[in-house]
């Protein structure tokens, strides 16, 4: 059990009426209470620009967790959760906000308190003006307790990235700071330093010598939705690319940790940022594909475009999907593509991670009905379900030498456990402490040098962006990227 004195004994969470808000972080704080891991002393303020009281409040959570959790919704956990909770009416650019925010704070409450959390469920656009707030009225001190917690993304290009980091960092230090990827508290991304790293099974052969390339699919059938704002100006690249499959790609392609703490994870995701090799302004199309959903058919519905989609510009020319391939220049992976891709609107909601092997040096059964061998996959699915699957070759019963492929399929929970949230994960780190599932600023400003020619290139273009029907996989163009006429586009398990 950890010291539970180093354990905060506030938790503000700004935007607490917002999408993530509702979606995430109130029934993930709310699964930490049934599972009795909220410390006694927590209390949680829900700040927010409407104008409520406590009781609105109160009843807009009820609502919200009914609506999240359906059947399993309790009402003496509730109760308990509830009275955790103070609602507090500011605006996110006013001092007196602050002020009085700073007063409710200091208000002395029962049990231990040693630290705050702060959570900036907000647009990004909005983190500065929070960053300066709060060390307007002094409740970023004392340093090295308070911590702050960013969503992605952090920064739209590498420049603002380094301005944001700058700002934060007049006010508070990096070990305060827990930037997620939500990615990263998923239990097949965890799962893949334990297949890694606790099966002598497997990582002998997780190289360049047996490894043809890599493919990592993020895909939604989704669209926009009501985010056009925020989308229009963003893209796919800037959207998932840039942060979650970029941290995927780190994970599969790192190097054991000397230790699982922190930062000698995150040492090693960032070796491997640095060792992608740059793409050349001229080699852009040939490492980088977009493409922008048109009208189609997703799970039998008739869907709009992207460009008619409520709030994009007219004739915008931002990617719904985009496809990348990378190298990464070091020993073990030298050669070897990572393909990458993500999108809306695309055929199915999906996100695997594909490990395509090499063909046996031999093709020994040439003489025989097999005609040639396929090679060996291992598919780690992270969504819908999270499982891991490894096809192998087997002979075909029978009086034939004929061979078929079987996948040996495993999921990661028996029919007993039930899934956790990312966000269940992430929010227990924040209140315990724990940062190695949190990005450090070097992996960010890494990953945005691999991204920002292309972001940069692609943003002098404007005139023309490949289309998709909604509900497909995206253009056949985007298989320009592949290195091999036997490459190709995993879809299914
Ligand atoms: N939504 C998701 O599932 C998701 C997933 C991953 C990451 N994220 C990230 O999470 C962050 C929040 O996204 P979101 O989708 O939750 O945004 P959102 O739905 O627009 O919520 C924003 C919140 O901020 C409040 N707010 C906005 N302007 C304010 C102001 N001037 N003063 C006080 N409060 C103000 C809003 O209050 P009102 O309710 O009164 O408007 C709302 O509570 C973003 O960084 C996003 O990239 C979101």
């Amino acid at each position: 059990m950890k010291d539970q004195s180093q354990f905060p004994c506030n938790f503000v969470i700004f935007g607490a009426t917002g999408n993530l808000a509702s979606n995430k972080l109130l029934p993930s704080l709310y699964h930490l209470e049934v599972a009795n891991r909220l410390p006694p002393a927590l209390n949680f303020t829900a700040y927010s620009r409407r104008d409520w009281g406590q009781e609105d409040w109160k009843k807009h959570m009820q609502l919200t967790l009914q609506d999240k959790i359906g059947e399993n919704f309790d009402e003496e956990i509730f109760a308990k959760f509830s009275a955790r909770f103070s609602y507090l009416q500011g605006e996110l650019h006013d001092l007196d906000s602050y002020k009085r925010l700073y007063e409710e704070l200091s208000k002395p409450k029962e049990g231990v308190c040693s630290n705050m959390i702060f959570y900036l469920a907000i647009k990004p656009t909005e983190y500065n003006s929070v960053v300066k707030n709060l060390d307007a009225v002094g409740l970023n001190k004392p340093r090295g307790l308070h911590r702050i917690v960013l969503e992605k993304p952090f920064g739209e290009d590498i420049e603002s990235a380094h301005l944001l980091n700058e700002v934060l960092h007049r006010s508070f230090d990096e070990e305060q700071i827990f930037r997620i990827d939500h990615y990263l508290g998923k239990e097949t991304v965890q799962n893949l330093l334990v297949f890694r790293f606790a099966n002598t099974l497997i990582e002998p052969l997780w190289n360049r010598n047996f490894i043809d390339h890599v493919q990592i699919t993020v895909a939604e059938d989704i669209g926009i939705e009501k985010r056009a704002d925020y989308y229009d100006k963003a893209g796919a690249l800037r959207d998932m690319l840039q942060n979650h499959l970029m941290q995927l790609l780190a994970v599969v392609a790192m190097e054991p940790p000397p230790a699982l703490e922190a930062d000698a994870l995150r040492d090693e995701k960032v070796k491997v940022l640095r060792s992608i090799r740059p793409i050349s302004k001229r080699s852009i199309s040939a490492h980088a594909f977009r493409a922008q959903y048109a009208a189609g058919f997703v799970n039998g519905k008739s869907v709009a475009g992207y460009q008619d989609e409520e709030g994009v510009e007219k004739a915008s020319a931002t990617e719904s999907m985009v496809a990348a391939k990378f190298y990464i220049d070091n020993w073990r992976w030298r050669g070897v593509p990572f393909y990458l891709r993500t999108g809306k609107r695309l055929a199915k909601q999906m996100s695997l991670i594909a490990i395509r092997f090499r063909y046996p040096p031999q093709q020994l059964f040439r003489e025989t009905p097999v005609e040639s061998i396929a090679p060996n996959w291992i598919l780690l699915s992270i969504q819908p379900s999270e499982s891991m699957h490894m096809e192998i070759h087997v002979k075909r019963p029978g009086l034939e030498m004929d061979t078929r492929v079987i996948s040996l399929n495993a999921s990661y929970r028996k029919t007993d456990e039930v899934p956790l949230d990312a966000y269940e994960t992430l929010l227990l780190d924040i209140i315990e402490g724990d940062r190695s599932l949190f990005i450090r600023f070097d992996e960010v400003e890494w990953a945005w040098r691999v991204v920002d020619p292309i972001l940069k290139h692609w943003a002098q273009e404007r005139d023309f962006i490949h289309t998709y029907p909604a509900g497909t996989w995206g253009p056949e163009e985007a298989n320009r990227l592949f290195d091999s006429e036997d490459h190709q586009w995993r879809n299914e398990l």
